[in-house]
């Protein structure tokens, strides 16, 4: 193993993820485990240095304190224990006494070395995986999304072969996505990929349906079934590989902290299908799993790629889906994409994407009347999506994009700009 280990157990800090981070910037590796780990759990995790435990607001749950087993001060490594309210870590960890004193204990105490960098990650977490897999074989369900793709190629280079990733095309995809991912993964990282394209079953399954959540839900069920149906045709496989990420983890909730909302990254497969996971992305933040996928080689374009919902393009075509809006959906934002990535506010705006309502409007077109859809752009900024602001795009790019909207696609004579900002609109329209 090539990285020096800094434990942080919870005890109920709201702020695990800042202390974690603030160490990782300091080069150590570091990782945050339940407050009741057993030592021989910790004994097993490699090149442990130092515990600390990380106390905090929930420190107290129903009359109860949290503890660390006993049995974890008898134990050889360094150990502290921080107690910083919610509103102070930040600035803590940053200004020097504190940040001074979580050095001199990570160098001086513990004698960590600063070696956590992708480089090494990526070989400690392959050494790990062909320990766990062995010559078993794993099943990736591989959205073509930044976290699914960053494992495959993790994935790919620890066991080659013995990975089988499933890329399920629900019909809902943007413009050229399946097609980038059967390519990246099939023709350049030579992957083991079953592609599955099923546009027509869940085009026939959401046919007439007009309300949002019921929409969501068919997608997700039958996204489940024919990833279910592709499983069981496979042979011999004993693992299910996921792109989970920490962020998930802490929202799911931990056994301190209250649950944000349940995550489910394949989620809700049938029970008598068993595997054993494999997420070796399950410590990393986004940043740290784009800059992974950056080291593994996967092109830049899939690796800074905005938020995708998994429902897809299904959500942006409003109401019951129709194939003649849904293209237009696709085609637009496939204009979008083109020219903010012209104008260089691909990298600057946080997500855009077009949207097609269900009803029509009148217009003109070569001197007759029209009646057709219109096509409503949105662009926001946001730092963790539960709030949002609108980009103020300039009028030009906007204009350009208008005229591009109305000229190359079919059944639209008028385009909008959404200037609502979250709250009260959700940054999605469904
Ligand atoms: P809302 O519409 O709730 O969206 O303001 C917040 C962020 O979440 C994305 N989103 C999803 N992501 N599965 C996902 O993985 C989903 O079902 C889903 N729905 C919304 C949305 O694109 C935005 O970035």
């Amino acid at each position: 193993m090539k990285q020096d280990l800094i434990v942080i157990l919870d005890l109920g800090s709201t702020q695990n993820t800042v202390l974690a981070r603030k160490i990782r910037e300091l080069g150590v590796y570091s990782e945050i485990h339940p407050h009741d780990i057993t030592a021989e759990e910790l004994k097993a995790l490699p090149n442990v240095k130092g515990i600390i435990l990380n106390g905090g607001e929930n420190r107290v749950v129903d009359d109860k304190g949290i503890e660390i087993r006993q049995e974890l001060y008898g134990l050889d490594w360094p150990m502290i224990s921080v107690d910083y309210p919610q509103s102070q870590c930040q600035e803590k960890w940053n200004e020097l006494p504190d940040c001074d004193a979580l050095k001199k204990f990570l160098f001086e105490e513990c004698g960590a070395k600063s070696n956590w960098n992708m480089k090494n990650f990526i070989e400690d977490q392959m050494e790990i995986i062909r320990k766990q897999v062995g010559d078993k074989k794993v099943l990736l369900a591989l959205s073509g999304g930044v976290d699914s793709s960053v494992v495959a190629a993790m994935l790919i280079k620890a066991i080659g072969q013995q990975l089988v990733c499933v890329h399920v095309n629900h019909g809902l995809m943007r413009k050229n996505e399946s097609e980038s991912v059967v390519k990246v993964f099939k023709d350049e990282l030579h992957a083991n990929l079953v592609y599955v394209d099923a546009s027509e079953r869940f085009l026939g399954k959401l046919a007439g349906i007009s309300d949002p959540e019921q929409k969501r839900k068919i997608i997700g069920g039958e996204f489940i079934r024919v990833f279910e149906e592709e499983a069981r045709k496979l042979e011999g496989i004993d693992f299910l590989g996921q792109g989970t990420i920490y962020p998930d983890i802490i929202e799911s909730g931990t056994k301190t902290a209250k649950m944000v909302k349940s995550h489910h990254n394949v989620g809700g497969l049938p029970e008598d299908l068993k595997f054993e996971l494999v997420e070796p992305l399950k410590q990393l933040f986004k940043d740290e799993v784009r800059a992974c996928g950056v080291e593994l080689g996967l092109p830049h374009d899939m690796v800074y790629r905005q938020p995708f919902p998994g429902p897809g393009l299904g959500v942006r075509c409003l109401g019951a889906i129709t194939r003649d809006r849904l293209e237009a959906v696709r085609e637009s934002d496939a204009i979008l994409r083109e020219e903010f990535a012209r104008a260089g506010l691909d990298k600057k705006v946080w997500q855009y994407f077009t949207v097609v309502p269900d009803f029509k409007s009148v217009g003109m077109k070569n001197n007759a009347r029209v009646f057709e859809y219109m096509v409503i752009i949105r662009a926001i900024n946001t730092v963790d999506a539960m709030t949002a602001s609108i980009e103020k795009v300039d009028w030009e790019v906007l204009e350009k994009i208008t005229n591009r909207i109305l000229a190359e696609v079919e059944n639209v004579n008028r385009v909008c700009y959404d200037m609502s900002p979250k709250p009260p609109a959700t940054i999605e329209f469904e």
